[in-house]
Parts: C-alpha cells; sequence; structure tokens
C-alpha cells in the first residue's frame, strides 16, 4: 500500500505515544481524510516491542446496548481485515481474552467490565509495555450516548469515566478515538465532565502544494497536477482514483461533476442552503449559528463543521466549487 506525506502529523502522534498517557486523544476531520490509514503507519513505525494495541473498529459492529458494548470488548472482531494481514507482522495485537465464568459475571453485572480491564493493562505495563486501546468510529455509540435510555446510557458514561482513568489519572495506557461525526465531536468537546481530561488532532485533506506533489511525483505533468488539484483539493481518496487511469484530468472531473450533481439535487430539496452556501462563501464564519439549513448542511457532508477551532467550512474543494456555481458566482 502506498502511503503520501503526513510527516508531520506522523512525528505529532508518534511523540504523543511516546510520552505518558495523560488524556484522551481524540483524532477527527473531514470523512476520508486518511485518519485510520495515518495511524496504521504510525502504529506500524513506532518500535513493535514498546506498544501493545487494542484495536476496535466501530463501523463494523452492531453497539445498541450493554451487551453489544461487552461483547467488543471481549471478543474483539471486526478489526480490519487488510490492517491485520498488512500490519500483524509489526506490531503486537492485545486481545481481553477472559474467563468464561468472569465474563458471564459481567454480563449479569456482578462484576465490573473495567476492572478487568484495568487489570489486563496493567499487566502489561508490568511487562514494559504501553497498552493503547484505539476505538475507530466511535460515533457508532453516539445512539447510545445520546439517547440510550435510562439502563444504557450510563455505559457510554462509564466507557468515558474509564478512559479517563486510565490516562488522566493512572497513566495506564492511551486511549485513541477516531471519528469524522463533528456532531459527536462537538458534544463530546462541551461535555463538561471531560473538561481537561481530553486532547483533540485534526487530520485534514492535503493541501493544494502537497496535493501538487504528490502527483508529480505520480508523474502527473505539472499542468495535469494543478488541473487536478484546482478542481479537486488534496483528498487522498481521490488522489488515488485519478492516478489510476489514462486521463486524470478527466476523473477529476467526472468526480467534481458527481458532487456537483448531488449538491443541485439538495439544494432542490431546500431553499434556505443557499442562503447558508452563499454565507460561507462570503466568508462568515456560521459556527454556532442557528440558520435554518445549516445542521443539516454539515449531516449531509456538504460543510464540515470543527467545534475544537470553531469554524465551518466546506467539506472539499468540489464541494466550493459546486456551490460557486450554483449561485453564478464562478
Ligand atoms: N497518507 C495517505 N497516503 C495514501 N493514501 C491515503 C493516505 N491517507 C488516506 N489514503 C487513502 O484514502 C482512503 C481513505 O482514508 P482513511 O484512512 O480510510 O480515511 P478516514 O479514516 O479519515 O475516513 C484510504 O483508503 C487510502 O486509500
Ligand atoms: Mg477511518
Amino acid at each position: 500500500m502506498k502511503f503520501w506525506d503526513r510527516e508531520k502529523e506522523k512525528a505529532w502522534l508518534k511523540h504523543y505515544l511516546q510520552t505518558e498517557p495523560n488524556a484522551i486523544l481524540f483524532v477527527y476531520g473531514p470523512k476520508s481524510s486518511g485518519k485510520t490509514t495515518l495511524l496504521m503507519k504510525v502504529v506500524e513505525e513506532l518500535p513493535k516491542d514498546d506498544f501493545i494495541y487494542y484495536w476496535y473498529d466501530l463501523r463494523e459492529e452492531l453497539i445498541s446496548d450493554y451487551d453489544s458494548v461487552i461483547r467488543l470488548f471481549f471478543t474483539p472482531k471486526g478489526w480490519l481485515k487488510e490492517f491485520i494481514s498488512a500490519v500483524k507482522p509489526k506490531i503486537n495485537l492485545g486481545v481481553f481474552e477472559i474467563e468464561p465464568h468472569v465474563l458471564e459475571e459481567i454480563k449479569r453485572k456482578e462484576r465490573k467490565p473495567f476492572t478487568e480491564m484495568r487489570k489486563r493493562l496493567e499487566e502489561d505495563r508490568a511487562k514494559g509495555k504501553m497498552p493503547v486501546i484505539v476505538f475507530d468510529e466511535l460515533q457508532k455509540l453516539k445512539e447510545v450516548y445520546l439517547n440510550g435510555d435510562s439502563k444504557q446510557r450510563p455505559l457510554v458514561r462509564e466507557l468515558f469515566n474509564f478512559f479517563v482513568r486510565i490516562t488522566k489519572v493512572l497513566h495506564l495506557a492511551h486511549v485513541i478515538v477516531m471519528t469524522s461525526d463533528t456532531f459527536f465531536i462537538e458534544r463530546v468537546y462541551f461535555d463538561s465532565t471531560l473538561e481537561n481530561t481530553s486532547r483533540y488532532f485534526l487530520v485534514d485533506y492535503f493541501d493544494d502544494e502537497t496535493a501538487r506533489k504528490i502527483l508529480l511525483s505520480e508523474g502527473l505533468s505539472e499542468a495535469q497536477a494543478v488541473e487536478v488539484v484546482k478542481m479537486t483539493g488534496g483528498i487522498p481518496w481521490v488522489l488515488m482514483e485519478v492516478l489510476k487511469e489514462e486521463d486524470p484530468v478527466l476523473v477529476a472531473n467526472e468526480l467534481y461533476k458527481q458532487t456537483k450533481s448531488k449538491l443541485i439535487e439538495l439544494v432542490r430539496s431546500n431553499e434556505s442552503y443557499k442562503n447558508v452556501l452563499k454565507k460561507i462563501l462570503e466568508g462568515e464564519n456560521m459556527y454556532g449559528e442557528t440558520e435554518e439549513g445549516l445542521k443539516e448542511l454539515v449531516d449531509r457532508e456538504v460543510l464540515f463543521m470543527d467545534p475544537v477551532n470553531g469554524e465551518v467550512r466546506f467539506q472539499t474543494r468540489m464541494h466550493e466549487r459546486a456551490a460557486k456555481q450554483l449561485l453564478g458566482l464562478q
């Protein structure tokens, strides 16, 4: 697998993981910005013997209640398959193994799940390894967190409390949580019980200059590279796609047209979207506004909301260009 750039992000994350755990780390960013890919690369490049990873890909899990969370923790499935085959020889993967009778007691709520996990983390540390718990696509827990009934909600709270305990209080393990759902991040960010317990790290698309250099290094001409970046911006997945074909500019154009027709369709369904798009194009910062249509445009991933930096912007260059065209500004 090809891996481009991210030198700065890699250095930051490597350093972070090599210092004492003291906070939960939320890695966030727009959809397909390369969060998962980046973290995989980072763990691959860290010294193998110093770490043990408990890696949960929640995208593939059905999480609705207490039992499903317990099952997730103690019989981890849903690990990225490519991840396992590509990276397994290079990293230590941990599993929370547990005696069947203990598991039964946990399910009957006669024993606390997180105490069992803490013991395991302490054993790892005693063996000189730093445990790293990774939760990918954490927003899968959102339903339980936001809408769970009175029996379920405490579990997610308990999970966060556990994360706070093992990081900030006991400095026992690192916890990295990844998500592209910014409403979820916003909710967590302003959750008073998590105040002074969390760090936030934005993984954004490549900037234009980086994207251009990547395309040049992959054999595109200067004119092609400039044209592709102008049209699509630095979305890793898009760069990957345009490079697959004979005429990269044509592919970029096709992808752009897809984005544009989706946006046209969307705007047709609700006129208020236009006002929001116009304001954003005029450079207005709409973060925190309650304007009609704003939330939906973030939900539909036309806009990207960053609660940490307090801004709302277009999800991609393609969305921005499409909005300009739509409003007759280009
Ligand atoms: N640094 C990179 N180098 C090469 N390809 C990348 C890079 N980052 C992301 N990609 C490509 O983009 C796709 C989406 O990345 P991913 O890590 O899944 O995004 P996210 O986790 O942010 O949704 C990946 O399948 C991969 O092909
Ligand atoms: Mg991901």
